[in-house]
């Protein structure tokens, strides 16, 4: 008989966003009526229209498809040239990073790229995440069998947790021990904090004497407003020897339902083969890429283009503007609440601590059931998540007025 993967069975009940949805859908069925005043802060996902310049360029690459002289087949598995220059030169170069062109690969997610990225890594790594983590680092290395069993709080064996509290600003500091691969994610999901250079700094240090590799999520770059943060790894010297940063185009350009994204793999990265030799990682996530994927489409790809242009920059700017704007609305509903608030300054979520005593989805239950919005349990990223629960403000801003006029009437 055919054998199924047996880390699967491994995995902790569904993945964390369709498990609220089951759960809302059940109560919209019992509750028709609050269903109409239902408002969504639970997933991260982006509610406003696409920036008019993607949109120009989106029918401008239809209407190509439309010629023979101008259709396109097959493109480059890791992303047209023409793409891959626009995001090293914008992304990287502008800001003084050391990026090639020919060390982005163009994909359809950073979601998927985090998980794909463990194709090119070893079996026997020791992986350290962060605690509350996005649920997509460990359930994919529990997948691949790098874990052992979960234990009653959802801690895997063998797994490296890093605990993310208020005493360290929701920032993971290198651990005593050794690991071999790091999963970072700044700005942060789901805290809503993002380290600084000190902090990146201690990071590549590390990563650098250890010979491990960070895997550095910066999906949510765009919502960086303090200048003085870094907004890539490579702003770090010393970081395109020990680091892979996943970044999107669904945080900043509304990409979400569109799916375009982007892995920098620095040439200069290495890692160890089974006898020690120190092997670069370029050559084998181009391998992994042109022989499972097929690229992103054209027209997708086109209309990436166009967020780096003028008007898609300004466009951007416009749509993230308007998430931290809301952000804004939310911290202050929150407090008003008399809830302690982290995160939402430079990022699009808010982490917020629930009252005394009660658990992460009884504060999901009662929001849902009593203000009829659906938050995110922190607990859900994981057991330091316990007792907080997380807002998206990605949302229209009436909506985000909305929950921020309704979090004060809950009698805790
Ligand atoms: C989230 O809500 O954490 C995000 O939407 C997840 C994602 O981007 O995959």
């Amino acid at each position: 008989m055919a054998r199924l993967n047996d880390n699967y069975l491994k995995l902790k009940a569904g993945y964390l966003f369709p498990e609220i949805g089951r759960r809302v859908k059940a109560f919209c069925d019992a509750n028709p009526e609050a269903a109409q005043r239902l408002i969504r802060c639970g997933i991260g996902d982006v509610t406003e229209p696409l920036p008019p310049a993607a949109i120009t360029a989106l029918h401008r690459a239809v209407d190509e498809m439309a010629v023979r002289e101008t259709f396109h087949g097959y493109g480059p598995e890791q992303g047209y040239e023409w793409l891959r220059a626009a995001i090293a030169q914008n992304d990287f170069r502008d800001r003084g990073c050391d990026v090639a062109d020919d060390e982005i690969f163009v994909s359809d997610g950073a979601k998927c790229d985090t998980g794909n990225i463990l194709d090119i890594f070893g079996h026997k790594n020791k992986i350290a995440i962060s605690d509350p983590v996005y649920p997509v680092y460990v359930d994919t290395n529990v997948m691949a069998g790098h874990t052992g069993e979960a234990n009653a709080t959802g801690a895997y064996a063998r797994l490296v947790y890093l605990p993310c509290k208020p005493g360290n600003g929701f920032i993971p500091e290198p651990p005593r021990r050794h690991v071999d691969v790091i999963y970072l994610c700044s700005p942060n999901n789901p805290t809503g904090a993002a380290a600084n250079r000190p902090q990146l700094e201690a990071w590549v240090k590390y990563a650098l004497a250890h010979e491990a590799v960070i895997l550095f999520d910066a999906a949510y770059e765009a919502y960086l407003t303090d200048p003085a943060l870094p907004h890539s790894i490579y702003e770090i010297p010393g970081a395109r020897d020990c680091a892979i940063e996943f970044r999107s185009c669904s945080k900043n350009g509304g990409f979400t339902g569109v799916r375009c994204a982007f892995t920098v793999v620095p040439k200069s990265l290495r890692a160890a083969t089974h006898t020690g030799e120190r092997l670069p990682l370029h050559p084998l996530w181009l391998r992994r890429t042109t022989t499972k994927f097929n690229g992103v489409s054209y027209l997708v790809q086109r209309g990436a283009e166009a967020l780096y242009s003028p008007d898609g920059q300004a466009q951007v700017r416009a749509l993230i503007e308007h998430y931290l704007g809301n952000a804004k609305v939310l911290r202050e509903g929150a407090k008003q609440a008399g809830l302690k608030v982290f995160g939402g300054l430079n990022a699009p979520y808010l982490w917020v601590k629930a009252p005394r005593g009660v658990t992460s989805w009884q504060a999901f239950d009662k929001i849902l059931n009593e203000a009829n919005v659906v938050i995110t349990p922190g607990s859900g990223f994981g057991s330091k998540g316990e007792g907080y629960f997380r807002i998206s403000a990605f949302n229209s801003r009436a909506n985000a007025e909305e929950v921020a006029r309704r979090l004060p009437e809950l009698k805790w």
